[in-house]
């Protein structure tokens, strides 16, 4: 139809109709995806041609002449057999190959990235940086850095689907996954739910705004009344009485509980078996399921938070945790996991201060930038103004 529709609107003298093949590009998977789809495409048509042809070409030159007529009888040709098994062989690996290499460009989660948490819920999505802003249903995001999700529902699976990144990936209860990308354009893309979640799926949508870096600070400081999602962490972590049992100064007496000073993307031995990388789920974990993975040394006696605590506010005592003894630097980085691989939360570390996002998200993350960037000067206090684009859901 809207072939059809470009054609006839060609025709009659309308300028710059593009025929809407795929999503625009904006991304930097965007182009390796649709390299990688153009090739299947050819591959497929070039067959399908080939096969088409030889089908008309074979049932003409062999069509029955004669009403009695017995083809001969036709033994198997080695040669044959070898080719077309190593021919289809050939396109088959470069295919898995291609496919592969462009799979973990986009699933492994590079370590230093703006962070930004994500919570799906039936129907919205929630989004919250580490300089607290908080959104539902829009993204604001720096043309060329790296921004890391760290993702989880409230209920029932979603997906997040940004078609003009090239980028989808379930979100599931219990549980953190993640998704990196880094934009190339500045605009509004579309951001879907993918996966069928109830009544309001179809409505459960919205932008991701990608925004020049001045823009975007501008965007940043105009959330002045927001609190950075570590300092959010920090108080629950008092208010709920973590702070009874867990030291988080560094060199402090232990407590009950392990210190968490310097604790995040660290490798933790835990009773009875082996070490855990203490990463997002690990934290999750021993929030909800204390008894699940206990370090080794201390007594099995936290209570569980299970029901007491949002997915928002897990992920607020996360950045909480992982802000104790980072250098404010961003330069984090650290850990001992690499890569993390895979679409469910690998070792991931460090990731970018709350302090560094905020005064300048490029410098850290984007390859383009590298470290010669111009140094912005980091934003005077959070001052109290209400922000106008936070909404606290
Ligand atoms: Cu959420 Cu579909």
């Amino acid at each position: 139809m809207s072939l059809i529709g470009a054609m006839l609107l060609t025709q009659v003298g309308v300028p710059q109709v593009t025929v809407p093949f795929a999503p625009e590009q904006a991304s930097t998977f965007a182009p390796h995806v649709d390299a990688l789809y153009a090739y299947l495409l050819a591959i497929t048509v070039f067959f399908s041609t080939l096969i088409t042809l030889l089908l008309i070409f074979f049932a003409v030159k062999y069509r029955r002449r004669q009403p009695d007529e017995v083809p001969r009888p036709r033994h198997g040709s080695m040669l044959l057999e070898v080719t077309w098994t190593i021919i289809p062989l050939m396109i088959a690996m470069t295919i898995f190959v291609w496919g592969a290499s462009t799979y973990f460009k986009a699933y492994r989660i590079p370590k230093q990235a703006m962070e930004v948490y994500v919570v799906g819920k039936q129907w919205m999505w929630k989004f919250q940086h580490q300089t607290g802003q908080r959104e539902i249903n829009e993204l604001h995001v720096p043309v060329g850095a790296r921004v890391k999700l760290t993702m989880t529902t409230e209920d029932v699976i979603h997906s997040l689907y940004v078609p003009a990144f090239r980028i989808k990936q379930d979100v599931v209860p219990g549980r953190y996954t993640q998704l990196w990308f880094e934009a190339t354009k500045p605009g509004s893309y579309y951001l879907f739910c993918a996966e069928y979640c109830g009544t309001n799926h179809s409505g459960m949508g919205g932008h991701v705004i990608v925004m020049e870096p001045t823009a975007y600070q501008q965007w940043l400081a105009g959330g002045t009344g927001a609190e950075s999602a570590a300092s959010q962490g920090q108080k629950l972590f008092q208010e709920r009485g973590c702070a009874s049992c867990h030291q988080t100064e560094p060199g402090g007496q232990q407590g009950r509980g392990p210190t968490l000073y310097g604790l995040f993307g660290r490798q933790q031995a835990v009773t009875g078996d082996g070490t855990v990388t203490v990463d997002e789920a690990y934290i999750r974990e021993s929030v909800l399921d204390p008894q699940a993975k206990v370090s080794l040394g201390f007594q099995p006696i936290m209570p569980t938070f299970r029901g007491q605590l949002n997915e928002e506010q897990i992920l607020q005592l996360i950045a909480y945790v992982r802000s104790l003894g980072q250098p404010a630097g961003g330069e984090s980085g650290g850990g001992a996991g690499a890569g993390g691989g895979g679409t469910t939360t690998g070792p991931t570390t460090g990731g970018v201060s709350p302090t560094t996002q905020r005064s300048n998200p490029l410098a850290p993350t984007s390859p383009r930038q590298g470290g010669a960037s111009p140094q912005l000067p980091p934003r005077p206090g959070g001052g109290a103004a209400a922000n106008a684009n936070t909404r606290t859901p």
